[in-house]
């Protein structure tokens, strides 16, 4: 089939080089000029695992290209996926702009029938308003569809995610629409669940916003772990053998961050406020992820006394493993506010410093964990990158200034910590 891509984000490019390996023949749109020129010598924007290859097998087979025309793509595809951004606004409600524009530009370019699928994470009714904007702009009463089609994958698994999801969610509401997808879908095992446009639009809403909900409860129960004196790790793995609950997203640390939950769960609490409906479970979900850093803020300073003046080393900064992406990333609040409080910070991420350097000011970037380390007061440890679990810890100890880490993942444990001699201060144990 021939499909159009517009936004070769994570999820746009993602999507395009696994339809591609699928056998369609995809066109990848971006406005960003430096973006595609980057994908035309087949280097990739971000980092994600297997991503490159899989683009430049699909690019040389012919079956993928890239384009700053969205004119060009939406004449050759019957099929249009929107994976453009759908950023905060200062307010929380999320920015529909782009959305909006590459609905128009859609509508001024069809040639014939057109599938138009949403599949960047929307608030409920966008579905609607993409409808209309390309009604207005569709001066020759071209027939089309709108369908909505959430993506679930997670950065760091990304093309795994897309080719083993849980489900496929697909909200259609003509015959036409619905036999499309089904299609396109056909070589994915997965069910399929069809609804109408508004309940596909919820389903990525709610389902974002109830992980987030696990992270803010288990941070939450650490905190009284804390207070107590039992153990969040024993705690979080009791509740989640239970089925009903599940062992996913049951991991207490810094707060959840990222460019999916943070704005997702603003977007949905604004547009509950504006159709009627105080959403407070996710107002306290958000405070409760706000609070996390502030809990973990604290626990340096208990430790450090006087921040101004300390060199304090940090290990990791990617909002999680596996991915260089920062947006929303807790350690740029926790390392700005130490950094505003005076402290020498030097930091080391297997693969985010050059995405993190401009979030950054003042940070100084290490090669290794051991260079961060060396003559530091305090080891933060503010992502869980498997490397990290395997540093030599002797060694880090020899050249730390005092032998403090403190850990925001969880990643060690402590008896074993506390016999190589460390002091060793991690979240709900
Ligand atoms: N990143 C994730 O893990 C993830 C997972 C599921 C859903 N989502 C959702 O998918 C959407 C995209 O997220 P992302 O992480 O891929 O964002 P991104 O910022 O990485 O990518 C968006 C791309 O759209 C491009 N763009 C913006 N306006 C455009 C226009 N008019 N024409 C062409 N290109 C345009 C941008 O240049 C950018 O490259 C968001 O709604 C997000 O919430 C993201």
């Amino acid at each position: 089939m021939n499909i159009a891509i517009i936004g070769a984000g994570y999820v746009g490019l993602v999507t395009g080089a696994c339809f591609a390996e699928l056998g369609n023949k995809v066109i990848c749109v971006d406005n960003d000029p430096e973006k595609i020129a980057l994908l035309k010598k087949l280097k990739m924007p971000f980092f994600e695992k297997g991503l490159d290859k899989m683009v430049k097998k699909n690019v040389i087979a012919g079956r993928l290209v890239f384009t700053d025309s969205i004119e060009h793509a939406v004449k050759k595809s019957i099929i249009i996926f929107i994976c453009v951004g759908t950023p905060p606004k200062q307010s929380g409600e999320a920015d529909l702009s782009y959305i909006e524009n590459v609905a128009a530009e859609i509508a001024k370019n069809m040639l014939s029938y057109r599938l138009i699928i949403e599949k960047s994470t929307v608030p409920v009714e966008t579905g609607k308003w993409i409808e209309h904007t390309v009604k207005i702009n569709n001066k020759k009463g071209i027939e089309f569809d709108v369908a909505s089609n959430p993506e679930f994958l997670k950065e760091g698994a990304a093309i795994y995610d897309f080719m083993h999801p849980d489900r496929i969610v697909i909200g259609a509401e003509s015959e036409k629409a619905k036999k499309i997808l089904a299609k396109l879908y056909k070589p994915i095992k997965a069910e399929i669940v069809v609804t109408d446009i508004k309940s596909a639009e919820l389903i990525k809403h709610a389902s974002n916003s109830f992980l987030a909900t696990k992270i803010s409860f288990i941070n939450s129960i650490a905190n009284i772990c804390e207070k107590t004196g039992a153990d969040i790790e024993k705690v979080s793995y009791g509740m989640g053998l239970d089925k009903r609950i599940g062992r996913a997203f049951l991991k207490s640390g810094i707060g959840y961050g990222g460019f999916c939950f943070p704005k997702d769960m603003d977007a949905f609490i604004h547009i509950s406020d504006k159709i009627g409906y105080e959403f407070s479970i996710l107002k306290s979900v958000r405070s409760v992820n706000e609070n996390q850093k502030q809990v973990f803020l604290k626990k340096i300073e208990k430790e450090l006394w006087i921040i101004k003046d300390k060199t304090i080393g940090v290990l990791g900064l990617a909002f999680k493993p596996n991915t260089d992406d920062m947006r929303f990333a807790p350690s740029v609040d926790i390392i700005n506010s130490l950094t505003q409080s005076g402290a020498r910070i030097r930091a080391y991420d297997p693969k985010a410093f050059e995405k993190a350097r401009p979030l950054l000011k003042g940070v100084t970037f290490c090669k290794d964990p051991y260079e961060t380390a060396k003559n530091s007061d305090a080891l933060l440890i503010l992502t869980e990158w498997q490397e990290f679990k395997h540093i030599n810890l002797s060694r880090v100890k020899k050249l730390l200034r005092n032998p403090l880490i403190i850990d925001g993942r969880n990643i060690f444990d402590p008896a074993k910590m506390r016999k190589l001699g460390f002091k060793y201060i991690s979240i709900g144990r």
